[in-house]
């Protein structure tokens, strides 16, 4: 075999590390917007986004600048002290969300997030069972696998934590049928990512909403993919395609800090009032380098308009897509979106990545994912399709 830079990156790679990933047969180096390049100077349409976290595009100016500053002045402190940086992200971040949703707790992912929105709603209502649904994935570690019922997760995470039922996305008569008097919270991706991005009726998260009321269960969005503006909007919650629906607890993490790692819980006043100190704590967590990153990125996506150009240039793609004649079907919202392919869809993604491509696949054999940068343009979408059509 010829040694390209590519095949000794991945040797020392894959000497020095587990090999719990598939990989593609890139070398990311640099990145701009929607563009990857690699080390062999090659440059890829990223509409993946490195499993959705690029949402201001690769390398945002504002955003590299304002953790360049920070990191000149300050990388860490945790939260036993106050931090500018700190208030100015939890203010931002509050002031975009739906009105609520007024406190905001930091963390280091999305799995943490999730873990900690869990603890809290059994914190607050004193009980210990946690509905989750078919498809649902929550993230790796104890609580949130074994609160995901999506494939094989919960067999990896043996043996489980106790106190996770299986309801039907979408069916509500499943949800009514689990959730008694012992049932702290359900939870649930708005849009199902991983399992084929599956989208509910509007009806099904009401209705959702009015069992939690009806019966004191605290209900939490996992929008850890959904949040930032994927859809369109800041959050699923709150918007037409959920009924306006607000949960008592949203989680982000993703795309919250651009590439550096973050999370996020976005409670109520009651949920707030009911956690007091050191209920929750991490070391990492609201620490200024994330911060700083969190701020810029709402501040970046605010600035360019990004969320009315997700729609606008969704509407595009969408429309686009209609004359690609394997295309089925189009699944979910703004960026984040399933195409549904005749056949199956592992073959388009490698042949689109032979062209320089990157897209993602999900669970449902026939489905291709895109979770492209917010900044995607018609010009890119076209470049694309004209791929695609290629066969
Ligand atoms: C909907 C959802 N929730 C939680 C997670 C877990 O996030 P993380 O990998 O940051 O722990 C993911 C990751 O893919 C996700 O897609």
């Amino acid at each position: 075999m010829i040694a390209t830079l590519l095949n000794e990156i991945a040797a020392s790679e894959d000497q020095f590390q587990l090999a719990t990933y598939k990989k593609m047969q890139i070398a990311a180096e640099r990145g701009e917007g929607v563009w990857i390049y690699t080390a062999e100077g090659e440059r890829y349409l990223d509409l993946y986004g490195g499993h959705a976290v690029a949402g201001t595009g690769h390398c945002h100016p504002h955003v590299v600048k304002a953790i360049r500053e920070q990191a000149e002045q300050l990388l860490f402190y945790s939260n036993l002290v106050y931090s500018s940086t700190r208030a100015r992200a939890a203010e931002k971040l509050v002031s975009i969300a739906p009105a609520s949703l007024t406190k905001a707790f930091f963390c280091n992912s999305g799995t943490e997030a999730n873990e900690n929105a869990m603890r809290m709603a059994r914190m607050t209502t004193g009980r210990e069972q946690i509905i989750t649904f078919s498809g649902g994935f929550h993230g790796r570690t104890a609580d949130a696998i074994s609160a995901t019922f999506l494939g094989k997760y919960r067999e990896l995470g043996k043996p489980n934590v106790p106190g996770h039922l299986q309801a039907e996305f979408g069916d509500i008569e499943s949800v009514r049928a689990l959730a008694d008097e012992t049932v702290a919270a359900i939870m649930l991706e708005p849009i199902q990512s991983m399992a084929g991005v599956r989208v509910a009726e509007p009806g099904f998260y009401r209705a959702l909403r009015e069992l939690c009321d009806e019966r004191g269960i605290v209900l939490i969005y996992d929008e850890v993919q959904t949040g930032v503006g994927r859809t369109g909007e800041w959050f699923f919650a709150g918007s037409a395609a959920g009924d306006g629906v607000v949960p008592d607890i949203i989680t982000l993490a993703k795309a919250l800090g651009s590439g550096i790692p973050v999370g996020a819980c976005l409670v109520t006043d009651q949920i707030g009032a009911r956690i007091k100190e050191n209920d929750l704590g991490t070391t990492f967590g609201g620490g200024m380098l994330a911060m700083a990153a969190v701020t810029a990125t709402l501040e970046a996506i605010e600035a360019d308009g990004m969320l009315e150009k997700v729609k606008t240039v969704e509407a595009y793609l969408r429309e686009r897509l209609t004359e690609v004649e394997s295309v089925v079907a189009v699944h979910g919202r703004g960026f984040l979106l399933g195409i549904e392919f005749i056949d199956k869809a592992a073959p388009v993604h490698q042949k689109l990545l032979e062209r320089k491509i990157i897209t993602g696949t999900s669970s449902n054999p026939k489905v291709l994912r895109l979770l492209p940068p917010l900044c995607l343009q018609r010009a890119e979408v076209d470049l694309f399709v004209s791929a695609l059509e290629q066969g």
